[in-house]
């Protein structure tokens, strides 16, 4: 199917997308190049994606951008992460804005420098208001970790009185997730994407994608653009979800 097809078709009705942006360092690898080449050919691949999703039909886009676990890589990976984060948020906002995306995280993002943290939130504010796309980037995040924030406010709440253990509900941990709190809450992804070929969910949005499409690519993230997101967005239209039923 081409683009503008795919864009017809509305993404096969996939409303969120959440993809694990991987293999920066293989495509790097393959050229000789250091890693951080491969994460800065990374953040143009964002930039491509970003563009085209909204006319492929999608209405979230969540971006696995730096995990939980991703701290155990050399400091000086790490640093370059941060750096290129920075980069793409200052240098992006004002693009991202006039095209009405409306921007926020999820993940223990306010843990990471209090200045990247400070210019993480003129971001989610200047684009508050914005209704068009909703990107979302997980950063410091751990699906893990999510579940057990949103279980240490519900048991916060029993121990204040204001529910009873007994009455707890997955709604209302589902209600709690950092994916309820952003941008007007979420809805759940329908599909996750994970490029260069890996089969795993890396801790990403673990309660989330109970009842997402995976979809994959052996395209490494620096190599991925419009015409891939619309090549996996026709795979997503493809298949039949049962949700349990029959
Ligand atoms: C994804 O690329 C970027 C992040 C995890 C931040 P990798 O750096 O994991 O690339 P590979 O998996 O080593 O190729
Ligand atoms: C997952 O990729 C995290 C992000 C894309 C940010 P990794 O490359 O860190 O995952 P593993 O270590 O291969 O599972
Ligand atoms: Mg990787």
């Amino acid at each position: 199917m081409t683009v503008a097809a795919a864009s017809v078709a509305g993404g096969g009705g996939c409303r969120h997308l959440a993809i694990i942006m991987d293999g920066n360092g293989r495509w790097a690898q393959g050229r000789r190049l250091p890693r951080i080449a491969g994460h800065r050919e990374g953040v143009q691949a964002v930039r491509r994606v970003v563009e085209a999703a909204p006319g492929l039909g999608l209405d979230v886009l969540t971006l696995y951008a730096f995990s939980s676990e991703n701290w155990k890589r050399p400091a000086d990976e790490v640093s370059d992460l941060m750096g290129l984060l920075r980069h793409y948020v200052q240098h992006e906002l004002d693009t991202l804005h006039r095209n009405g995306v409306r921007l926020d995280f999820i993940g223990d993002w306010q843990a990471l420098k209090p200045d990247l943290v400070r210019l993480l939130e003129t971001a989610r504010d200047k684009t508050r208001a914005n209704t068009g796309l909703r990107l979302v980037m997980a950063l410091n995040y751990g699906g893990q970790g999510e579940i057990v924030r949103a279980a240490k406010a519900l048991a916060a709440e029993a121990v204040a009185g204001t529910l009873s253990p007994d009455d707890i509900t997955s709604e209302m941990l589902e209600a709690r997730l950092d994916t309820a709190k952003v941008c007007g809450g979420l809805p759940l992804p329908d599909a996750v994407l994970r490029t260069s070929g890996e089969l795993r969910l890396s801790n990403f949005l673990l309660w989330q994608a109970a009842y997402a499409e995976f979809l994959v690519t052996d395209t490494l993230w620096p190599d991925f653009d419009g015409a891939a997101l619309a090549a996996a967005l026709d795979d997503f239209s493809r298949r039949e979800r049962r949700f349990g039923g029959r």
